[in-house]
């Protein structure tokens, strides 16, 4: 992890719910726990409890990171993706607003200087590409799943914030995301733990459509960057540069646990396995982040090869994660030692 030189208290709000995992904050608890890192476990659709967070700790920004993520459960179930997604962010917004602004949009005494609201998004927002072409900052909005509609109507609600509000507001939308810790729904960590497992490993579809891998910690570089750099009111894209089908993507993780573990790469390709496409799946992504790399500076560091090697590393050695999702006993520590959602 890139060194940042941040010297303030983080305070992380989740719900815990099925994708999170108290293991992951293990080491972040241990290092800053009670001094410069504080846990609340809650809901950003509840408002109260939002404000009280407010509160608690005198707010100045907030990195709006909390979604419901999987395509797949979004076709499911929208519900979910809506009220966490649309309501969550609308909560989130709202409340910043009040603790920050005064009702004629000035800024509260008690408020920080320079605080800011930033909205992680996803280049789901942009739909679908043809073979040619990148997303730009400036691409209409064409969301197709439940999923990227509900994204797309959170980003629209911080812009309306910041024009309507004076909120300060920036928005990042980013390509596709993998590495350590990802909850083992996503193409990557699936297929890895299948692998390890010698189950099927489930291609949608006819396995061409495209996407533009980015490594977490890249991200998380670049949320930062623009924490430090953006302008107030813009939206920077982020990714990879690093445009894979899916089908290959799998050919080359395949080699890669294969030489980790001594397994055959050829038993493992004999369980790829073409299942029905995902209604609506969009064909191809491609980010275009040249406003992010040349006026912000960001680049990306970590090359596909070693962030896949490193993603398969954290798996391999991360038995009892991997274990603790498998055998549900996350799911049971979060419900004891909060209660249920
Ligand atoms: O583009 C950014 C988005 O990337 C994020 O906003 C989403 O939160 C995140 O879930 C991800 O969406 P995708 O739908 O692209 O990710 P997923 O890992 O589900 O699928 C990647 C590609 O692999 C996609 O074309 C569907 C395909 N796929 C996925 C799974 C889980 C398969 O062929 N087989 C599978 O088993």
């Amino acid at each position: 992890m890139k060194k940042t030189g941040f010297t303030g208290r983080i305070i992380n709000l989740d719900a815990l719910t099925y994708a999170g995992n108290p293991v992951s904050l293990e080491d972040i608890e241990r290092q800053y726990g009670g001094t410069r890192y504080f846990f609340e476990k809650g809901d950003i659709c509840d408002r109260a409890f939002v404000e009280e967070v407010f509160r608690k700790y005198n707010i100045d920004t907030v990195v709006h990171f909390a979604a419901e993520s999987h395509v797949d459960r979004s076709i499911l179930g929208p519900e979910a993706f809506v009220k966490t997604n649309v309501m969550g962010t609308f909560t989130l917004l709202d409340a910043a607003r009040k603790y920050w602004r005064t009702e004629a949009g000035e800024m509260r005494e008690s408020a920080q200087t320079g605080v800011l609201f930033h909205h992680i998004s996803t280049d789901e927002v942009y739909g679908s590409l043809g073979d040619t072409g990148s997303f730009s900052e400036t691409t209409a909005y064409d969301p197709r799943s439940p999923y990227s509609a509900s994204k797309a109507a959170s980003d629209h609600l911080v812009m309306a914030y910041h024009h309507t509000y004076g909120l300060p507001v920036t928005l990042s939308n980013c390509s596709n995301n993998y590495g350590p810790c990802q909850f083992p729904e996503k193409l990557i960590p699936l297929s890895i733990l299948n692998m390890l497992e010698s189950k099927p490993l489930p291609v949608y579809g006819d396995g061409k459509n495209i996407r533009d891998w980015v490594f977490v910690e890249d991200h998380n570089n670049a949320v930062w960057t623009i924490l430090q750099k953006g302008k107030t009111g813009e939206k920077y894209n982020i990714g990879g540069e690093n445009e894979w089908e899916n089908i290959k993507l799998l050919h080359t993780l395949i080699d890669i646990v294969a030489r980790k573990t001594g397994g055959s790469a050829e038993a493992m390709r004999n369980t790829v396995t073409f299942v029905k496409d995902r209604p609506g799946h969009d064909r191809r992504y491609a980010i275009n982040c040249a406003k992010l790399k040349h006026e912000l500076n960001w680049k990306r560091e970590v090359s596909f090869e070693e962030g896949l090697s490193k993603t398969a590393d954290w798996y391999l050695a991360n038995t009892q994660w991997v274990n603790g999702i498998r055998s549900g006993d996350y799911k049971n520590w979060i419900e004891k030692n909060y209660g249920k959602r």
